[in-house]
């Protein structure tokens, strides 16, 4: 069959300008329709610009530690933010809450199990809570655990067991600006490189993040999940698939690869997990739901330890963490996420976001992704160097202006490992409309033409791990004070 990857540049050049034209002809010129009508709706707050300057500032610059009443359109996560569809809150409604052996768990397991196929299902609180039972069982200090980026809880629970964590993304995610169809790859080249360094016997499984979230959420394509199976299975290495945005990954092969026109998204998402050992998945993405995840196997060694260190810490293997009714939403979410025209409205009105910045000359990665558009800080703030922290910088920028909450994926989030500072607007699932969007659109293009008055950040405080969450800073003028003093003191 024809592959992506097996072309050559100039083939592979002029595919992706057809293929983008063929996407670009799905959008509306005009309105992007959304694929539902509201019958439920929640109030958002405006604030002052004065507001917001000294809500900012009580906050440390860090957007997490602001109440979201203050916040009007709240892009800091697509996750577990999205709209329950009417069909999820029936479902709900059915959601059996015995301790063992509820009928909600055998409808989430069947579920999952028709589009994933994996024989064990194990569901967990949330994605992080599958990635720190697949790592405590599979995983030891000195061991090395290939990716193609790894999410910040991924990358934190694998270190957190003693074992490296390496990004091995194909050379072009390294470059913001450049248009790739499958810039979330895995450079197999590279994978072959660290297995001969370090020693397939220290690699106890291979992870591949489907979309690339802190790639700017990528996809991967169906080629890249078969040649990267294709080394593990040489080298006897378990292939684990982080599949958050698996739908929207579907998609993107179904409108981007070669050979996929006229598959349905669940049957291409069915093709991606038969190359895979198993999966870990956060429900609160695909799943279409506010709370939920998942771990699974088809290793029923594996799947017997996995279990009993569930029911330590999550809960019983049916239930692990969870509610009936959070079981009975995702089963139904998982399915609304695999549809068509849900597809076409999400990829569709993302790109909507950032093709319009972009035509402005804002810099973001390309081309849109997923779930997110992705501003790249250093460009856009290239006063800024990356030790000041230009994508926290432009965040609260962003908050001031206009009240919208954006997150830093760069220095803040990834230190030493950081080769981008970018800021994600992170579009929830079914929540914002288009006005909503064209609002962003607005505040965005403000605070671009004042860009060069923007200056940097200087951490006053940071936790141990994950510090993006809780870490405060102050403007690089100002001098610490009192209480900030000492906890910039702490931070050294
Ligand atoms: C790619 C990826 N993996 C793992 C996670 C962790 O999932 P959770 O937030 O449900 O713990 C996330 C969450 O954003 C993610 O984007």
């Amino acid at each position: 069959m024809l592959s992506y990857d097996t072309l050559g540049c100039r083939e592979k050049w002029a595919l992706l300008q057809r293929r983008c034209a063929r996407e670009a002809g799905t959008m509306p010129t005009k309105t992007i329709i959304e694929p539902f009508r509201i019958k439920t709706v929640e109030p958002i707050r405006q604030t002052t610009r004065a507001e917001r300057h000294r809500l900012l500032e009580g906050a440390g610059y860090n957007l997490f530690l602001i109440p979201s009443a203050d916040i009007l359109i709240d892009l800091l996560t697509d996750s577990g933010t999205g709209a329950m569809s009417t069909e999820q809150w029936a479902a709900m409604m059915r959601g059996d809450e015995s301790y063992a052996g509820s009928p909600s768990f055998e409808r989430f397991r069947d579920a999952v199990q028709s589009i994933f196929g994996f024989g064990h299902v194990i569901p967990t609180h949330q994605g992080r809570a599958a990635e720190r039972i697949l790592f405590n069982v599979m995983c030891k200090k000195g061991d090395v655990v290939p990716n193609n980026t790894h999410f910040d809880t991924t990358r934190a629970n694998c270190e957190f067991v003693g074992a490296e964590a390496v990004d091995l993304p194909i050379p072009e995610a390294r470059e913001p600006g450049m248009v790739h169809p499958f810039k979330g790859n895995l450079d197999t080249q590279g994978l072959e490189e660290l297995i001969a360094r370090v020693g397939a016997k220290r690699i106890p499984l291979c992870m591949l993040t489907v979309t690339n979230n802190s790639g700017g959420g990528q996809p991967v394509s169906m080629a890249n999940i078969r040649a990267v199976k294709e080394v593990c299975a040489r080298h006897n290495i378990p292939l684990y698939i982080d599949a958050c945005r698996f739908a929207e990954n579907a998609y993107f092969i179904k409108l981007r690869e070669p050979g996929y026109e006229t598959k349905t998204p669940r049957e291409i998402a069915g093709e991606m997990f038969r190359h895979a050992d198993g999966c870990t998945m956060s429900a609160k993405k695909d799943g279409l739901a506010n709370i939920g995840g998942f771990l699974c196997t088809n290793d029923d060694l594996l799947a017997q330890q996995q279990k009993d260190l569930l029911i330590l810490t999550e809960g019983f293997p049916t239930y692990g963490g969870l509610a009936g009714r959070d079981l009975e939403a995702i089963a139904v979410g998982l399915n609304e996420a695999l549809e068509e025209d849900y597809l076409n409205y999400r990829i569709v009105s993302t790109a909507y976001l950032g093709n319009h910045i972009a035509k402005q000359g804002v810099p973001i990665v390309q081309p849109p992704g997923g779930h997110a558009i992705y501003i790249n800080a250093r460009a856009f703030l290239p006063q800024v160097p990356p030790a000041e922290f230009p994508g926290v910088a432009l965040a609260g920028e962003l908050y001031v202006e206009g009240g919208i909450r954006s997150v830093e994926i760069g220095t803040l989030m990834f230190g030493e490992h950081a080769t981008m500072d970018l800021v994600r607007l992170a579009v929830p699932r079914r929540v914002y409309t288009q006005s909503h969007i064209d609002y962003v659109i607005e505040v965005i293009l403000e605070v671009w033409k004042r860009r060069s008055e923007i200056r940097g950040l200087a951490l006053a405080y940071q936790a141990p791990f994950l510090r993006h969450f809780t870490a405060k800073f102050r403007r690089k003028a100002d001098k610490p004070v009192g209480e900030a003093r000492e906890r910039e003191k702490q931070a050294r």
